[in-house]
């Protein structure tokens, strides 16, 4: 269920597709429903049909993806009724809010278990503030109905346990109850949640498992919330890795919006964002303030405070023992070997760095081929880009680039060549040269520099 409004959000955003670790949060729904293996999912649309529907319609993985839309929104059953042509007659439905992004694949997976084909099952939870939540009235055990909060009366107001939302339910049993439901209710909408009372009516098991864990069926429905939920998102994130040996500075102080894969003895400092998928090989050290997305760094490698590397969708990569920053940017297609050292203020973009090379000090390497233990003088470019068309520079293995040095691409400088500080070089320089391109320095002895007319005091 999707269509929601969200009016609590006061955004032009549709509710179900603000982010959460930067994916939307019908998004991460989707994802769970990939882990069940599910035959198909049906996304239900209502407000900001064609935005979510755009923002879906590559998402689906290996799933089934169809969208019905619900317009206008007359309540959840209502909802669940448009899904209905789209549905087979056989299987199980798991219901799931778009809004509700933390439920995790093996709590579905029980609740399936329990429906087993033939039950109706809910997923509840026990809450001490259950206010403006539909109420789980049993009967000794068995689940009698769920009463909303505003037709609930002052008993069924205390109960504590609430429906999260969250049910599974066989396909045949829930297209026959979604043809009975009305909207004689406080809210005058068609409630899904009254299909429980038929189960009872007609003698069908209705189970409710409880979860004690409020993370799974939190729901988003304004700004605070979707903040509150990212905290306690990260913080689990932060815990896993912490249990898998990772050493963070402050696990209140990261964030991994995307998939973070650690080897052993990684240690990470305060203030880092990771995106996308990032690998941190044995021993990889991050300094604190870094935003590493797309990329994998190799064993020993040091990410120095304050460094910017993203990949893109063609990746970067930093080699073993490298020592990256601080105040570096890698972007994507930087593939840099091992021990290459990248200083403060490098950008380095689709180039290769062999092993050794460096660039340790305000330089620019774009489309360029490094060689082996090159060094790269401070303040130097390629210039890569002649207004139309990008080009190739190529500096094979030991060349010395001196400082402040343009390197017009294409052209390529030979093994072990060295460019004199200050060149624009043009040319290929051949192996072993050593080659100075700018202005040759001219002295004129006893030069007398203008000096000021002294201020007249009239
Ligand atoms: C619903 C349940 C309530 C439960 C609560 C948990 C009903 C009648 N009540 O409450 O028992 O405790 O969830 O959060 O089901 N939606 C539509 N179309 C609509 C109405 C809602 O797609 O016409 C979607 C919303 O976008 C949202 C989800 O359904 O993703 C739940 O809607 P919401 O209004 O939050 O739930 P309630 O009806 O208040
Ligand atoms: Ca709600």
């Amino acid at each position: 269920m999707a269509a929601g409004k969200g009016t609590r959000m006061k955004s032009r955003l549709p509710k179900v597709l603000q982010r959460l670790a930067h994916v939307p949060l019908v998004q991460h729904v989707l994802a769970t429903a990939q882990q069940l293996q599910a035959r198909s999912a049906v996304v239900i649309t209502g407000h900001g049909a064609p935005q979510v529907e755009a923002a879906l319609a590559d998402k689906g993985g290996g799933l089934a993806l169809s969208f019905v839309r619900q317009e206008p929104q007359l309540g959840t059953g209502h909802a669940v009724q448009q899904a209905v042509p789209v549905l087979g007659d056989d299987g199980v439905v798991v219901v799931l809010s778009g809004d509700v992004p933390l439920t995790q694949a093996d709590t579905l997976q029980n609740l399936i278990a329990l429906c087993a084909g033939q039950h109706l099952a809910l997923l509840t939870i026990d809450l001490a503030d259950p206010t403006g939540y539909g109420r789980v009235v049993r009967d000794g055990n068995a689940v009698q109905a769920i009463v909303e909060h505003k037709d609930a009366n002052a008993a069924q107001r205390a109960i504590n346990e609430i429906y999260s939302g969250i049910m599974a339910v066989p396909a045949a049993l829930l297209k026959r109850w979604l043809a009975r439901l009305d909207n004689n209710n406080a809210q005058g909408e068609y409630y899904l949640t009254d299909i429980v009372k038929f189960a009872a009516q007609d003698g069908v098991v209705v189970l409710a498992q409880k979860t004690t864990d409020a993370l799974q069926v939190a729901g988003i429905n304004s700004p605070v919330q979707l903040a509150d939920l990212e905290r306690s998102f990260q913080q689990r994130q932060a815990l896993a890795l912490m249990e898998a040996g990772v050493r963070l500075a402050d696990p209140a102080r990261l964030d991994v919006r995307g998939r973070l894969v650690c080897g052993m003895d990684v240690e990470i400092d305060v203030n880092c964002v990771f995106e996308g998928n990032v690998s941190l090989a044995d021993g990889v050290v991050v300094g604190a303030n870094c935003v590493l997305a797309n990329c994998t760094i190799a064993a020993g490698a040091v990410i120095h405070p304050f460094t910017h590397i993203d990949g893109g969708a063609q990746g970067a990569s930093v080699g073993e023992g490298a020592l990256i920053g601080p105040f570096a940017r890698l972007r994507p297609g930087a593939q840099l070997g091992a021990q290459v050292h990248i200083g403060n203020f490098v950008e380095v973009k689709n180039s290769t760095l062999a092993d050794g090379a460096k660039a340790n000090h305000l330089a620019y390497l774009g489309d360029a081929t490094v060689g082996e233990r090159v060094n790269f003088g401070a303040g130097s470019i390629t210039a890569n880009y002649d207004g139309a068309n990008k080009h190739r520079t190529v500096i094979e293995a030991d060349v010395h680039v001196g400082s402040n040095c343009v390197l017009v691409a294409p052209v390529t400088l030979g093994a072990g060549a060295t460019v004199g500080g200050g060149s624009t070089i043009t040319k290929d320089v051949p192996p072993g040269a050593l080659s100075v391109a700018r202005g040759k320095q001219t002295n004129l002895a006893n030069y007398k520099r203008p000096v000021k007319a002294p201020k007249s005091l009239g």
